[in-house]
């Protein structure tokens, strides 16, 4: 998503108060999943634009791919979760995965099945509209599931979605997710020394948290890893989670890093080698957090 900060549009992120939330929706899980459906749709067609895919995210978008070609074998088939416009899924159907790429957005749908097409990756991806809320509807299993850029954050019941993905997963098969963690230290320094103090912390809240992008609202849930690990622990074993950007800025401040030239090697050499160090692991803009089927 354009230069997601966490979220979105570079730049355009911004807190909502709770009260936005629509009263006459059937409940709030539902509204706010609808509400989230809109914002994402609102950007799906500029999604791989210079600021959606900009160099932090493909480097965070590459340890993923690693995490799922270290632990599943090539030729196996993988669900992916959030799929948005397809560039994971269409990357390892290249590689000779067979994928199903699911996504909430309709409009995202879109954006994956025109990619698989162009592509002509079509035999090896299939592409449904279907939330992460909803994999009951599934009947196939799978070698692997992964997740990458935050859908998982975007779920009101984690504990419903760990034994869905627990009945859709061969046993042994792996989990491979990045989510938006609690803390990250730039964007704390970034907006405190903007004396944007709210925003500063509004990883810090529980629950929903309303965050706009492009004047719609993404209902979304921080984690810490072990918050987010509680919720599988009585289906997966915990492999190992790392930060990710950590020393690196997040993605939406990638004018930072563009400017810095003789810092990036470092912080990048610095993510990779401290990223994955007790305490850091839980800081970051994201975590990738790799589970086993018990
Ligand atoms: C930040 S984007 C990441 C997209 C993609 N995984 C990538 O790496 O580019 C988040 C995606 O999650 C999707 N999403 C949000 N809530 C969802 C839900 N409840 N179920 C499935 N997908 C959801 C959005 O539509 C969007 O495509």
């Amino acid at each position: 998503m354009s230069g997601r900060h966490g979220w979105g549009m570079s730049g355009q992120r911004a807190v909502v108060p709770m009260e936005s939330h629509r009263p006459w929706m059937a409940s709030l899980d539902e509204g706010q999943l609808l509400d989230t459906q809109r914002a994402f749709d609102s950007v799906a067609a500029d999604y791989d634009g210079p600021r959606g895919n900009n160099e932090l995210i493909q480097r965070m978008r590459v340890a993923l791919w690693e995490a799922v070609f270290d632990r599943v074998p090539v030729g196996a088939n993988l669900l992916d979760l959030g799929c948005g416009t397809g560039i994971d899924a269409i990357e390892f159907a290249r590689c000779g995965y067979q994928v199903a790429a699911t996504d909430w957005s309709p409009q995202m749908v879109g954006r994956t099945r025109s990619r698989a097409a162009i592509a002509g990756l079509e035999s090896h991806v299939t592409v449904e509209h279907l939330g992460i809320h909803q994999l009951g509807r599934l009947k196939e299993q799978f070698a692997g599931i992964y997740s990458n850029f935050g859908p998982l954050n975007c779920v009101p019941d984690l504990p419903t979605v760990a034994a869905e993905c627990a009945r859709l997963l061969r046993p042994g098969g792996h989990l491979v997710f990045s989510v938006m963690g609690r803390v990250c230290p730039w964007e704390l320094l970034h907006y405190l020394s903007r004396g944007r103090f709210r925003r500063a912390i509004v990883r810090g809240r529980r629950g929903a948290t309303a965050v706009g992008m492009n004047r719609h609202t993404i209902w979304t849930y921080y984690y810490l890893p072990r918050e987010f690990y509680r919720a599988f622990a009585d289906h997966f074993v915990l492999e190992s989670h790392r930060a990710l950007c950590l020393f690196l800025p997040p993605p939406y401040l990638v004018d930072y890093y563009r400017r810095h030239p003789r810092w990036r090697q470092w912080l990048g050499w610095l993510d990779d080698h401290l990223g994955a160090l007790p305490l850091m692991r839980d800081m970051g803009d994201h975590f990738l957090i790799v589970m086993r089927r018990r």
